[in-house]
């Protein structure tokens, strides 16, 4: 699939604030600074797209982008970034939360993982979380930049290994890295065969 046009429609705070298009959609989401909107420029090749920044918490808000003018992509807050205060979290856990339950037109959610870390806590309760909801979704693992072949790997297969008797995952999972744009052409045939 290609993608020839890409557009941010808006930013909002509520699933009910969100495009009111019936088209379907494939969110992102993951922990703070994991690497959600720079993927989401990567496969739109689109630089501008969505902000990104090296400090976490850089998106606070539900952003849609309709791509090919048929179905969106859409960038969400991360969650876990230590240095926020309580109630920011709360806050940004009150969005996501209302996101992923009260927007039936999710086709599919992909969970970023940072392939250089081992499973983290709050990872594991979030996808724990997304299968109580019967929320269907593919890890995609972020920054393999990062790391040489083979620890590339050892590295995600190890993680799946540990994590694949607590959680209900699709054992096929995604190496991606925005730096390099491997996984691209992967993310967007999943998209496709769903579309
Ligand atoms: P929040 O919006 O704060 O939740 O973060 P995010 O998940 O959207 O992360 P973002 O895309 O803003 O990227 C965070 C930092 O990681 C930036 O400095 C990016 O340049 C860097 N980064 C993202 N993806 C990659 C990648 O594949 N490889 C490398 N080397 N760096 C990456
Ligand atoms: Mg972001």
């Amino acid at each position: 699939m290609e993608i020839k046009t890409s557009v941010f429609i808006k930013s909002s705070i509520t699933a009910k604030d969100c495009p009111s298009k019936e088209l379907s959609e494939f969110a992102f989401i993951g922990r703070s600074n994991v690497g959600k909107s720079s993927l989401i420029n990567m496969l739109t090749q689109n630089k501008k797209l969505a902000k990104i920044s090296g400090t976490p918490g850089k998106t606070l808000l539900i952003n849609h982008f309709l791509i090919n003018n048929s179905w969106f992509l859409v960038d969400l807050p991360g969650y876990g970034y230590a240095k926020t205060s309580k109630k920011e979290k709360k806050k940004i856990e009150n969005i996501i939360v209302d996101y992923f339950t009260n927007r039936p037109s999710i086709t599919l959610t992909f969970v970023l993982i940072d392939i250089r870390l081992n499973p983290q806590k709050i990872d594991i309760e979030f996808m724990n979380w997304l299968n109580e909801n019967n929320i269907l979704f593919k890890i995609i693992f972020t920054k393999t930049d990062k790391l040489n072949k083979s620890e590339k790997e050892t590295k995600a297969d190890n993680y799946i290994s540990k994590i694949i008797n607590t959680i209900k995952l699709s054992p096929k999972f995604i190496v991606s890295s925005s730096k390099n744009k491997s996984g691209r052409k992967e993310i967007l045939n999943k998209i496709q065969s769903l579309n």
